[in-house]
């Protein structure tokens, strides 16, 4: 074993959520530089490995159980890779987990906390995984999580890459024209699989209204990538809003959501809609240039967004 780091990305969701559980294509991008990370270091006085959420400044011993709530998801990782990928050492190193991806905010956080660990350990083990093997374990961790997942995150986290996304599809990589977004977090945490729980309940009583707008965000999405490629921002911003109207008719969206989202367009967005699952958590707007997506960042300020950055596409 020796010391390394690994790190993984958050995501956007453009198009799709919640959509692409039920078989629906989605779109989603990495967001390079807010990222998860995970450091291995060689400890030889350390007679049982020592595992250490940073940013709670929790630590627990492996093999200690019971484990603080913060350092489970940790722990699953550690068990999956030792029971899945390659076997850890049962002394001498330490692993600690931080990440500048907010938490319970639609931006993946939890698959790339996964990722950040999976790609240290692994390399510090010298075992270097495909991206389908990464995908694949990543996922699941996902399910541990999450429930039931439809793998949109683990998958554009392992690839770093713009995808559309189909569910027990291949992904197939997006090269997208360069285009401006801004992210607004309303600073309200929900849990994705609350949320996904709560679709599928209501479509239980209503399959076939649910479905048919699911359908309707699937035509989005695979029109969002059309408009994506062809660098069109002003059709991506209309579809946004379209997906908005149609994720607003799910019952996902919230007050502070629909707040952030009128902001955006009041100083000239060309669409915008809620991303990830929704009733909290963040939205994303499609600006015209690099200058009206800084005043669309300082403007959601203004309107209560705990925090907001811009991305582009290039
Ligand atoms: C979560 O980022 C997106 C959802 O569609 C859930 C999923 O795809 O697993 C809400």
């Amino acid at each position: 074993m020796i010391s390394t780091h690994g790190s993984a990305s958050a995501k956007i969701i453009l198009f799709g959520e919640h959509a692409v559980v039920y078989g629906q294509p989605a779109i989603a991008i990495p967001i390079q530089d807010v990222r998860a990370f995970a450091a291995v270091s060689i400890d030889a006085s350390v007679t049982k490995p020592i595992i250490e959420a940073k940013d709670l400044q929790i630590e627990a011993t492996l093999g200690q159980a019971p484990y603080p709530e913060a350092v489970i998801p940790i722990i699953k990782v550690i068990e999956l890779i030792d029971q899945n990928i390659v076997k850890l050492p049962k002394s001498g190193w330490r692993l600690t987990v931080w990440s500048k991806i907010p938490i319970g905010r639609g931006l993946g956080s939890s698959a790339a906390i996964s990722i950040a660990i999976i790609r240290a350990l692994t390399k510090s083990m010298m075992k270097f995984l495909s991206p389908k093997e990464l995908i694949k374990y990543s996922f699941e961790l996902e399910k541990i999580h999450h429930g039931t997942p439809s793998g949109i995150d683990n998958t554009v986290i392992s690839l770093e890459k713009p995808i559309l996304f189909r569910k027990d599809h291949e992904p197939a990589p997006i090269q997208p024209a360069s285009m401006f977004f801004v992210v607004g977090d309303t600073g309200v945490s929900k849990k994705t699989s609350e949320v996904v729980a709560q679709v599928a309940e209501a479509r239980a009583q209503n399959p076939e209204q649910y479905d048919h707008i699911f359908a309707q965000i699937g035509t989005i999405a695979r029109q969002g990538s059309l408009a994506l490629k062809e660098g069109d921002a002003k059709r991506v911003g209309k579809l946004m809003n379209e997906n908005q109207l149609l994720l607003q008719r799910l019952d996902v969206s919230s007050p502070e959501l629909d707040n952030l989202i009128d902001a955006a367009r009041v100083k000239g967005a060309f669409g915008a809609k809620l991303c990830g699952a929704g009733k909290g958590g963040c939205m994303v707007a499609v600006a015209k240039d690099g200058t009206t997506a800084n005043i669309i960042a300082s403007e959601l300020l203004k309107a209560g967004a705990a925090r907001s950055f811009t991305t582009r596409l290039k």
